[in-house]
């Protein structure tokens, strides 16, 4: 395998007595999408600003292409940083903005003139060149910013919380134009997100992280099927947890006892619940399957309807049905009776992660 862009080994980062990094191991790959992802506050952002040399390791060592960064100035790295609340300078128009950092790099006109052409096409704004911010859309505005980071040819952009400012609509379009447009330019991103679906959808690879640890690191679909732990399972995407007692045959609350399908893996220690998605659990407009319930709101999504039921113990899970199957359910009044069987082949049993 290609050696790793960025290698971050044994990271700790303390402010004061509290701990916003602890011994991260992560090495990231040339030409990857990576993600960073996490609750506000975990530190991903700090992750990304000791990457970027704005924050200095407590301990441990970050290197770029091989070369230890610990000395190295922020303007010295081979990467380019946009910031969680790009900012361009509004005083100045698109390509002044984009040209920039290359004007203070010393670099003369005639030579700054057709990069900052270069970078304005790859994001799509050769038009906007003469445009002052205050005539452009956030849309725009947010590739301006990337032009500017672009310009200086870094071997890695690091990108926090690149599309927050934008709306749900947009923040779909640029999420693909991100992607096309790391295809093309072929630079690796490091994308820091609290969002999962953005993560998901545009990320070759997740960290998770969580209270400045890192709690997975793998590909979108790994993470999803086979989270580590309750945390992940319950950050990415929808799932019903259930407490567990005893271990084979157990126990889960709210459901009674269970058998898992041969070969699932269960930690042999610790605190333990069950973890299944909505889509593995079949919802019975009537009482004939196995498990009764009373049925909640049904969320009509279009596609498909993210449906409430309460369990006899009163516990309320979340089933999702097709959109073949919701006329059925909007048909019945709130509190029918109702049935589910759950594809137990497709739950798994986890560890509960630590507060
Ligand atoms: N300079 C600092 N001094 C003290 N504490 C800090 C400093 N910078 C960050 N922190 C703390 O470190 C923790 C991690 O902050 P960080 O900005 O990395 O979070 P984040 O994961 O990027 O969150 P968000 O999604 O809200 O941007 C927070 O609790 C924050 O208050
Ligand atoms: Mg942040």
């Amino acid at each position: 395998m290609a050696e790793p862009i960025i290698s971050i080994r044994n990271v700790s980062k303390y402010f004061g007595d509290f701990t916003a990094l602890e011994d991260i191991t992560i090495d990231i790959r040339p030409g990857e999408i990576f993600a960073l992802l996490g609750p506000s506050g975990c530190g991903k952002s700090t992750l990304l600003r000791c990457i970027a040399g704005f924050e200095t390791p407590s301990t441990g060592d970050i290197l770029i292409d091989g070369k230890d960064m610990t000395e190295v100035p922020p303007n010295k790295r081979p990467v380019n940083m946009v910031f969680q609340s790009y900012a361009v300078f509004p005083h100045m128009s698109v390509e002044q903005n984009v040209a920039y950092g290359l004007k203070m790099d010393g670099m003369s006109k005639s030579e700054i003139a057709p990069k900052v052409a270069e970078a304005l096409e790859q994001v799509k704004l050769g038009q906007f060149a003469k445009r002052m911010p205050d005539q452009l859309s956030g849309g725009q505005r947010q590739r301006v910013a990337l032009a500017r980071a672009l310009v200086k040819r870094p071997r890695v952009l690091l990108l926090d919380e690149p599309l927050s400012a934008l709306d749900a609509k947009l923040r779909d379009a640029m999420r693909l134009e991100l992607v096309k447009l790391q295809q093309e330019v072929g630079v690796s991103f490091v994308m820091v997100t609290h969002d999962q679906s953005e993560a998901l959808a545009m990320a070759d690879r997740i960290a998770v992280m969580k209270d400045g640890r890192l709690r997975q690191l793998a590909d979108p679909v790994t993470l999803y099927e086979r989270p580590a732990d309750a945390f992940v399972a319950d950050f990415i995407g929808r799932v019903n947890l259930f407490d567990v007692t005893g271990r084979a045959p157990f126990t889960a609350k709210s459901l009674g006892a269970l058998e898992l399908p041969p070969g699932a893996e269960v930690p042999p220690v610790g605190d333990l619940v069950l973890a299944i998605r909505p889509e593995y659990i079949h919802l019975h407009p009537d009482t004939s399957g196995p498990i009764p319930a009373k049925l909640g709101d049904v969320g009509f999504q279009g596609d498909i309807s993210v449906v409430e039921v309460t369990l006899s113990d009163g516990r309320a899970i979340l089933v999702q049905v097709e959109h073949d199957e919701t006329p059925a359910l909007l048909a019945l009044p709130l509190g029918a009776p109702v049935s589910i069987s759950l594809d137990l082949t497709r739950a798994s049993v986890l560890p509960v992660s630590d507060a």
